[in-house]
């Protein structure tokens, strides 16, 4: 049989500066579930990488004095290095600045100017520069009378007057079809909330986009128009067909179209109305998905370079472990609503749910088999299967609900609602640990009881196997150690078909050391 295809995709990333918590959310967010279904089996592309053009770009590479094509080189491999430390296992990693991209970007242009969906004109309107924005007077006029205090709806800051000579994108042509494209496919836009301030955007009425801008040259030369160079909205969200090859290639065939987009809240309009318009503009199939995803505020206050509270993900991977930091950023709040990020927050959970719940767990359970069993995980006795189910009690439940929680992340996982899946995850974990005390082993050991003492740390063996397969995703590094520790080697050690029995153990160090309160 075929296998299915999942193509999930990540915003890519400005280099006018370094990662940090935010850029490091969306991408792990992508990251586990890339995860996810390449361990279902699905044949997986997952898409990272960054958006160089621009004037933002170019302005922060001239603060440095280095050329903008150096400065971009040297962001873009911290980008690299802090995907690796993070873990994120991406097919592919697209720059807007490699040949491969910028050849799709400038035959589209081409074709859509055939086509007449692109059309020169002049622009005269309102423009964010930090966020690459073009606003309409009457959106502007929302929140301030007099254009002096006009401000960008997105970042507050405030915008500029443009007026320029530019060719237009015929985005109000596709309004109709777009609108109705959304009401037919409710899961197009998500979360829900979301899907409803794009309508109310689209039904104020869409505008042609500027797309190309002179007063610069950091961008993608217009074929033939000297001066112009493509406006990096239209430029970057090509992206997501140029990796694939667009026009031609075997991967355009094969993963398009993409099953998710994944990103924050803020860039949702670029991806639920110009791409999409842009797609139907070229006759190709639009993403099954796109998801916006809430933004994070640090200790209650926006996260900005001025305030000085930028969270850099390194750092905090440093001190704490990587996976400490995927487990929180999916654990802390709800994927689609916003957050805060505290140090007081990621420790609670950090010795709550990681050092209480899941380490202690592994660890108690493995002391246990080397005490009891010199190392060897014990089979399960051969006559406790008859004991009617009714009379095992507390051992059948723990291994039901490590059966039934493999079923239950499911709907999670498919409506990237992480947080769910991984609630349920710790309920597994609090039912074992729960196990642990109510069978109190060294009770049963102390009666003499070996079989009831083989069945109840089979069973906890059982359960813990089933969480480092439920957590791989989240937290690979983790599930490693674990399946590690337990004895299981070689490609199938995440198979829960394996047998776990008669296995020796490796116990290693607690997983997750408690932090100290200072
Ligand atoms: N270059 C555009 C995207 C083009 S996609 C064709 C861009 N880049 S960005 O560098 O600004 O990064 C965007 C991603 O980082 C978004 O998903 C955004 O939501 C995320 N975050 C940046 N700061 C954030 C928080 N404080 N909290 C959560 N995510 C935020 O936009």
């Amino acid at each position: 049989m075929e296998k299915k295809k999942f193509y999930l995709t990540t915003p890519l990333y400005y280099v006018n500066d370094v990662p940090h918590i935010g850029h490091a959310y969306t991408t792990v967010a992508a990251d586990v579930l890339a995860r996810y279904k390449k361990m279902k089996g699905e044949e997986v592309f997952f898409l990272t990488g960054t958006d160089e053009h621009g004037q933002k770009v170019d302005d922060a590479a001239k603060l440095t004095g280095r050329s903008t094509q150096e400065y971009v080189d040297s962001i873009v491999e911290r980008y690299k290095k802090a995907w690796k430390i993070l873990n994120i296992s991406y097919d592919d990693f697209i720059r807007t600045t490699e040949p491969r991209h910028v050849k799709v970007v400038q035959e589209i242009f081409e074709k859509l100017r055939k086509s007449g969906d692109i059309y020169p004109g002049e622009y005269e309107g309102w423009y964010c520069r930090p966020c690459e924005t073009y606003w309409a007077e009457f959106q502007l006029q929302e929140k301030a009378a007099n254009p002096k205090d006009y401000k960008c709806l997105t970042c507050g800051r405030p915008v500029e007057k443009l007026k320029e000579k530019t060719y237009f994108f015929k985005q109000e042509k596709y309004q109709n079809r777009l609108l109705k494209h959304i009401k037919d496919n409710p899961d197009f836009i998500q979360p829900a909330s979301r899907c409803n301030e794009i309508v109310s955007f689209i039904n104020q009425g869409l505008k042609d986009l500027s797309i190309t801008r002179t007063t610069f040259s950091w961008g993608v030369p217009v074929p033939g128009e000297p001066g112009h160079v493509i406006y990096v909205w239209f430029d970057a969200l090509i992206n997501y067909i140029s990796a694939l090859g667009y026009p031609n290639g075997e991967k355009f065939e094969k993963y398009w179209p993409a099953d998710v987009h994944i990103m924050g809240k803020e860039i949702v309009r670029f991806h639920a109305i110009t791409w999409p318009c842009m797609l139907m503009a070229l006759g190709i199939e639009l993403p099954r998905k796109i998801f916006g995803h809430g933004w994070w505020t640090v200790e209650g206050e926006k996260m900005s370079k001025s305030l000085g509270n930028v969270v850099d993900p390194l750092r905090l991977s440093n001190d704490y472990g990587v996976d400490a930091v995927r487990y929180f950023l999916m654990r802390e709040v709800f994927f689609g609503d916003d957050g805060n990020f505290s140090i007081e927050s990621f420790k609670n959970r950090f010795n709550a749910d990681l050092a209480n719940d899941l380490g202690n767990l592994v660890h108690r359970t493995l002391t246990m088999i080397e005490k009891y069993f010199a190392g060897v995980v014990p089979e399960f006795p051969k006559n406790m299967d008859r004991v009617p189910k009714q009379q095992q009690g507390q051992s059948t439940h723990i291994t039901e609900v490590a059966d039934a929680t493999i079923g239950l992340i499911e709907t999670p996982m498919k409506d990237l609602r992480f947080s769910d899946a991984l609630e349920s995850i710790w309920k597994l974990i609090n039912v074992s640990n729960k196990y642990i005390e109510t069978e109190a082993p060294w009770k049963i050991e102390k009666a003499g009881e070996k079989d009831r003492l083989r069945e109840v740390i089979f069973n906890l063996v059982y359960a813990i196997r089933i969480v480092a397969v439920l957590i791989y995703p989240f937290m690979p590094a983790t599930a490693e150690s674990i399946v590690k520790q337990l004895g299981l080697q070689g490609p199938d050690k995440f198979s829960l078909g394996t047998n776990i029995a008669n296995i020796k153990v490796a116990k290693g160090n607690p997983l997750f050391p408690r932090l100290e309160k200072k």
